[in-house]
């Protein structure tokens, strides 16, 4: 599939530019196992880079002119680095202008030509974003030796998403999509962004990843309103204990004795960050000794959290949680990413995909009249050169 994409890719820029391109870089979606929702809350993750990719073939200009077609859109847009940037009212140019944006004020002056395509469902949770702004990013320094690091390109495509799309979002997704690495689960802290990689060795378990086919971006999905209520609750608990600097330092008797000074929602919001920054540190260790059924046990608590504190699940995804956990070969399930749609994320013993896909995949139409889709995925390496001429 991936050697598909970058033939697909090349050819369309052969077809376009009447030459080869000279570089094809490679940019992962990702998933996350463990940690939703608590990236921008000081909270540890644990996502991995997937075998699902963003495909650029570039070439260098001689003049400051950027040529960007997004393949699988059908769509291009044209402009000088030169010019003033500024978002515009085509969502993918966005993120790309985002990122040049900050590149200019670290030396970028030639411009290039870019052809992109993808593997990675849009809108499904799996960070096709971060591998766009990523993968422009990480290009972009190897083309014009920008001397940046693999964390200044994960910021860099963090801070294109606040400033040029307006999602407010963490650091996982770019870091993940940067710092992934074939059979490894990152643990990142997000807080100090120091990070440990963990053997993605699930044994006789599996994930799969069940696709709800409910599209969200997170510019209108209720995304940047978690941040704020956060935020608050935060600065209230903070108000009654002054030693706290972040939700890392609270306890869940601190916020449930709050409970009345946060009020409901702020109280529910709050509760969920602390319990699941504590799930996280649980889940690493039984991934360290592979104790899978606790690990299942945690993320279906995940799920029950987000779903009824954190109020970011939807109904077609909570259907699809329920209706895996009378399944004796499901151990855990839960939302994953951002939530409003997506995907859910299961550990699933393997050999059963199949039947269970069938199975669920039924259930789903009967219930919502959608269809549903299904992805094995392989944790894979992060954004890499795959060719340079
Ligand atoms: C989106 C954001 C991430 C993170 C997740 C939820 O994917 O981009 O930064 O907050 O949601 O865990």
């Amino acid at each position: 599939m991936k050697k598909k994409l970058i033939q697909h890719t090349k050819a369309h820029f052969e077809k376009v530019f009447q030459e080869s391109p000279e570089h094809i870089f490679l940019s992962p979606g990702r998933i996350n196992i463990i940690g939703e929702h608590i990236d921008y809350n000081d909270g540890f993750v644990m996502p991995a880079a997937i075998n699902k990719y963003l495909c650029f073939a570039i070439s260098k200009n001689t003049d400051a002119t950027v040529t960007l077609i997004a393949q699988d859109l059908n769509e291009a847009y044209k402009f000088d680095l030169n010019d003033n940037l500024k978002p515009v009212d085509k969502m993918w140019v966005n993120y790309i202008l985002g990122v040049l944006h900050q590149l200019k004020s670290k030396g970028l002056s030639t411009g290039c030509n870019i052809v992109f395509s993808s593997t990675i469902p849009m809108g499904a949770g799996l960070s096709s974003s971060a591998a766009l702004e990523c993968g422009v990013a990480y290009a972009m320094n190897k083309l014009f030796d920008l001397g940046l690091t693999k964390k200044d390109i994960a910021l860099i495509g963090q801070q294109s998403e606040h400033t040029f799309v307006g999602v407010n979002c963490g650091i996982m997704d770019q870091f993940a999509s940067v710092f992934g690495k074939k059979n490894k689960v990152i643990k990142l802290d997000c807080n100090s962004l120091e990070f440990e990689y963990y053997n993605a060795d699930f044994k006789k378990y599996a994930l799969l990843l069940l696709d709800s086919n409910v599209k969200h971006t997170h510019l209108t999905s209720g995304y940047n309103d978690r941040r704020q209520e956060v935020e608050q609750g935060l600065s209230i608990v903070k108000h009654y204990h002054p030693e706290v600097e972040t939700f890392r330092d609270c306890n869940e008797k601190m916020i449930t004795d709050l409970r009345e000074q946060l009020g409901e929602t702020i109280f529910k919001r709050c509760l969920f960050v602390v319990k699941e920054i504590q799930r996280v540190q649980d889940a690493a260790m039984a991934l360290k000794i592979s104790d899978f059924k606790k690990l299942g046990q945690l993320m279906t608590e995940t799920h029950q959290g987000l779903s009824e504190d954190y109020e970011v699940s939807c109904a077609e995804i909570d259907f699809l949680v329920d209706a895996v956990q009378q399944e004796k070969s499901v151990l855990g399930a839960r939302m994953m990413g951002g939530g409003f749609g997506g995907c859910s994320i299961n550990l699933v013993e393997k050999g059963i995909e199949k039947e269970l896909i069938d199975k669920i995949t039924m259930a789903y139409r009967n219930q919502f009249g959608i269809e549903l889709k299904a992805y094995k995925v392989k944790i894979a390496k992060g954004t890499t050169t795959y060719k340079t001429t």
